[in-house]
C-alpha cells in the first residue's frame, strides 16, 4: 500500500483530546495547500506526526481540518479551534530488530547441535554440507578458513577457541563482504585464443553522453577500464587543419579530443581491473599521413607494451594469458590490403541480385543513407566501412598496418560469403544489431562457425543516439565476442551487460562455453533456437533484504509509512530458459521478510543470467526502484548467500543487499 496505512481511525476528536495531543506549537505542521484540493479553501489544516510510545518507535499521524465557521468564536475562547474532523494513522518510524529467518535459526541449531554457540569446526561442517565449500569444492572469495570467518565475525581473534552465536552467524551470512554470491577470482583456462572468449566491449568508449552532441573525453575511457572493460573504441578523423587526429563521433556535433591525451589515458588505467590484454578497436577516417602519424604515437605511447603480430595472416589468435599486460589494436587494413585478392572476389559479387534475399531492407536502408552524408541518421559504425578517399603509400601505411593484431572487414556482397571461414586467416567482422538479428534469422548456423575461430563485433544501431543498448542474448548466443555498448548508457541491457562480465573474476574475458566452440561429426553446430533437454533447474530463495533504512531517507518511498518491498527475479538467457516470476508485496517494512522459492529450469545455463530487482510498491503511480543486480547462474556459489544490489547506473549500494539461497537440481 503505496502512501497511506493502515487507517485506524476517521473521527471527530473532542477538543480537549486534541488540546493535550497539540500543546506545543503546531504553526510548522501547517498544511499551505494538498495535493487534490481547491487551492483557498477558507479553513486551515494541520497534519503531523504525534509521539505515541517514543521507546518503541510508535507515532499517529494526524490531519487536523478546522471547522471554517467556528474558527473565529474559537479564537476567543482559549485561543483553540474546534475542529470539523481529524484523521488518524499510526506509523512506525523505527524499524524492529531484525531476527534471523527461520531456515537460518534451523541450520545454527543443527549445527550447533542444540549449543547456545557454534564452534569452527561445526561451521566447517556447515560450510561444507550446506554452502557447498571446503575440502576440493573449488575455491571462492568466501571459502574462507572456517576459524578465520569466526575470529572475523566476533572479533575475537584472542580467544584460543573461538565460538560463533547465532547473532555472529546471521551476521556473516547477510554480509556481502565475507559471504559473496559468485567467486571473485579468475578460474577458466585463459590459454585458449582470443576467438574463445567473450570480451567486454565498449562502443564510441569516449562519449560522456549522448551520439550526437555530447563532449567526447577519456574521462569516459578511464571509467571503462576501471570496470573492466577490455575493448576500447576511439573514433579518429583529421582535426579541421587536417594535421592532426582528433577523436569525435563523425558527422555529430561532439566536441572532439585529441588522441594522445586517450591513448595516454589508456596506458595509465589498462589493466587497473584486470591483467588481460586490452584491445583498441580504430575507426579510422584518416590519410596515409595521418594514419603513420597514429602509428608512431601508438608506438611511442605504449613500447613495450603494444603487441605487434609477427605475420599479416593470423590462422589462430592467441590467447589472453600471451597477451597479459599487453595492448593490441584492431582496425581495417590500410587501403592497399583491401585490394588483395579475398577481398576483391567479396566485391565482385556486390551487385549480384542475391544480395536482396540476404540482406533485404538493410541494403535500401543504407543506399538512401550513404547518400545523405550528413544526416544524423548515417549509419554510425564505419569502421570497416573502407570508404577511403586516401591514395596508396605504402611505405607510410606499412608501419600502421605491422600494428594491427586483429584485423577487421564489413560484410561485403553476401553475407555468407563474409562468414565463410579462412582456414589460413582469421579476422573479425563487424555487424550492426539488425544486421546480426537478420543473419541470426537466415544464417545461425554460419555465425555459430565463424565465431568459433573468428571474431564478430556487434554494435548498437545508428539510431540509438540516447546511448541507450540492445538485448545481448542473440549475439552471445550466436559465439559473438565483442558486443559493442555504450557504458555510458543505462537500461536493463546494460545491467545484463554487467552482470555477464561478473564471472571469472570480473577479468573482461569470459570462456565461451564449449558447444559454441565445437562442430558434431557432420560439421553441425550449436542452434539456439532448437529445445534441449532440461540439464538442471535452479531453485532461488530469496529470505529477505535489508540495508534500505540506512541507504535512503525515510521519506523516500513512501511519504506516510515504511516501503513495501518486492523482489522481481528472473532469468535472461536462451529462448526456452528465458522465465520472470517475484515475490509478494512486503507492506511497510524496512527489513521485508519474503521466504518465497522460485524454480527455473535450465536447458543451457552455461548462457543464463540471473536477474535480481527490488521494487517498492505504490498504488497511485509507478512502482519505486530499489535496487537490482545480474548475475552469472553458473558463477553462483550454492547455499545461503548475501546479495549486494546496484542502482540504476550499475553503482553498489553500501548496505543495500538480500538474502538468499541458491540450489542446483541436477536433470
Ligand atoms: C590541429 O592539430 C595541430 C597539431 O597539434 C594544431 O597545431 C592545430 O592547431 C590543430 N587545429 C585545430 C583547429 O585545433
Ligand atoms: C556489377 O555492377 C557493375 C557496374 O555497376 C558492373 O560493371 C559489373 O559487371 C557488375 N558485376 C556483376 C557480377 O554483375
Ligand atoms: C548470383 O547469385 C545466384 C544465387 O546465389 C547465383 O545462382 C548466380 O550464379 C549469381 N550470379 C553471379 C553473376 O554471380
Ligand atoms: C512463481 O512462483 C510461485 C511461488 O514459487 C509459483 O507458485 C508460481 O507457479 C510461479 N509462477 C511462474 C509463472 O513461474
Amino acid at each position: 500500500m503505496g502512501g497511506i496505512t493502515l487507517l485506524l481511525l476517521w473521527l471527530l476528536l473532542p477538543v480537549g483530546v486534541m488540546r493535550c495531543a497539540l500543546s506545543a506549537d503546531r504553526e510548522s505542521d501547517r498544511v499551505a495547500e494538498l495535493l487534490g484540493q481547491p487551492a483557498n479553501v477558507g479553513f486551515a489544516q494541520y497534519a503531523g506526526y504525534v509521539a505515541v510510545d517514543a521507546a518503541h518507535g510508535r507515532a499517529l499521524f494526524y490531519w487536523l481540518v478546522e471547522a471554517a465557521a467556528a474558527a473565529a468564536e474559537a479564537e476567543e475562547e482559549e485561543g483553540m479551534g474546534s475542529y470539523k474532523y481529524c484523521m488518524c494513522f499510526t506509523r512506525k518510524f523505527r524499524w524492529s530488530e531484525t531476527q534471523p529467518p527461520p531456515e537460518v535459526r534451523a541450520a545454527f541449531a543443527a549445527y550447533a547441535e542444540g549449543g547456545a554457540a557454534m564452534s569452527a569446526a561445526q561451521l566447517r561442517r556447515f560450510l561444507g554440507e550446506v554452502q557447498g565449500e571446503g575440502a576440493g569444492a573449488g575455491a571462492g572469495a568466501g571459502d574462507a578458513d572456517a576459524e578465520w570467518i569466526v575470529r572475523r565475525v566476533c572479533g575475537r581473534a584472542h580467544l584460543a577457541k573461538p565460538l560463533m552465536t547465532l547473532e555472529d552467524f546471521y551476521a556473516y551470512l547477510f554480509s556481502d563482504k565475507l559471504n559473496p554470491p559468485i567467486r571473485s577470482q579468475v578460474h577458466q583456462d585463459m590459454n585458449a585464443p582470443l576467438s574463445h572468449y567473450f570480451i567486454y566491449t565498449g562502443h564510441n568508449s569516449y562519449l560522456t553522453g549522448n551520439q550526437l552532441s555530447s563532449e567526447c573525453s577519456n574521462v569516459p575511457i578511464i571509467k571503462a577500464l576501471q570496470r573492466g572493460v577490455r575493448v576500447i573504441e576511439l573514433d579518429m578523423w583529421p582535426n579541421s587543419t587536417k594535421d592532426n587526429v582528433d577523436i569525435l563521433h563523425g558527422r555529430t556535433l561532439t566536441t572532439p579530443v585529441e588522441i594522445i591525451k586517450c591513448l595516454r589515458s589508456i596506458k595509465e588505467y589498462a589493466f587497473c581491473a584486470s591483467p588481460y590484454p586490452v584491445i583498441i578497436t580504430l575507426e579510422d577516417h584518416l590519410t596515409p599521413a595521418l594514419q603513420a602519424k597514429v602509428a608512431e604515437m601508438i608506438a611511442q605511447t605504449f613500447g613495450d607494451m603494444l603487441y605487434c603480430p609477427q605475420t599479416q595472416s593470423m590462422k589462430e589468435f592467441p590467447s589472453p594469458e600471451a597477451l597479459k599486460y599487453r595492448i593490441i589494436i584492431s582496425t581495417k587494413p590500410p587501403k592497399e590490403f583491401l585490394e588483395s585478392k579475398a577481398y576483391k572476389s567479396d566485391d565482385r559479387k556486390e551487385n549480384n541480385s542475391s544480395d536482396e534475399e540476404d540482406w533485404g531492407k538493410e541494403i535500401a536502408y543504407r543506399a538512401i543513407a550513404e547518400n545523405e552524408e550528413d544526416s544524423l541518421n548515417h549509419e554510425q559504425d564505419e569502421e570497416d566501412s573502407g570508404d577511403d578517399d586516401s591514395s596508396h603509400n605504402i611505405r607510410q601505411n606499412s608501419e600502421y598496418r605491422r600494428l594491427i593484431t586483429i584485423q577487421a572487414g564489413k560484410p561485403k556482397g553476401r553475407l555468407r560469403d563474409s562468414l565463410k571461414v579462412d582456414p589460413d586467416r582469421v579476422k573479425r567482422l563487424s555487424l550492426s544489431e539488425q544486421k546480426l538479428e537478420k543473419a541470426a534469422a537466415s544464417h545461425s548456423a554460419d555465425l555459430v562457425r565463424f565465431t568459433q575461430k573468428n571474431i564478430l563485433r556487434v554494435y548498437p544501431k545508428g539510431t540509438r543516439v540516447t546511448s541507450s543498448n540492445y538485448r545481448p542474448l542473440v549475439a552471445w548466443m550466436h559465439g559473438a565476442q565483442m558486443v559493442a555498448f555504450n557504458m555510458q548508457g543505462y537500461g536493463r541491457s546494460l545491467w545484463l551487460m554487467k552482470g555477464f562480465y561478473k564471472a571469472n573474476g570480473g577479468c573482461g574475458y569470459v570462456k565461451k562455453p564449449d558447444f559454441l566452440l565445437t562442430s558434431g561429426p557432420n560439421g553441425e553446430v550449436f542452434d539456439p533456437k532448437a529445445t534441449m533437454p532440461v540439464k538442471t533447474t535452479l531453485k532461488v530463495k530469496v529470505y529477505m533484504g535489508d540495508g534500505w533504512r540506512t541507504d535512503f531517507s525515510q521519506t523516500h518511498f513512501d511519504t506516510y509509512s515504511p516501503p513495501d518491498f518486492y523482489t522481481r527475479v528472473g532469468i535472461a538467457g536462451v529462448p526456452a530458459d528465458t522465465r520472470r516470476n517475484k515475490t509478494r508485496i512486503i507492506e511497510d517494512e524496512w527489513v521485508p521478510v519474503w521466504n518465497d522459492e522460485f524454480r527455473f529450469p535450465l536447458t543451457v545455463p552455461e548462457l543464463a543470467l540471473l536477474w535480481i530487482e527490488v521494487r517498492e510498491y505504490d498504488m497511485s503511480e509507478k512502482d519505486d526502484f530499489g535496487g537490482q543486480t545480474c548475475l552469472p547462474v553458473l558463477e553462483l556459489r550454492p547455499g545461503i548467500r548475501a546479495v549486494p544490489l546496484y542502482d540504476r547506473k550499475g553503482r553498489k549500494y553500501k548496505s543495500v543487499r538480500l538474502l538468499m539461497r541458491f540450489e542446483f537440481v541436477p536433470h
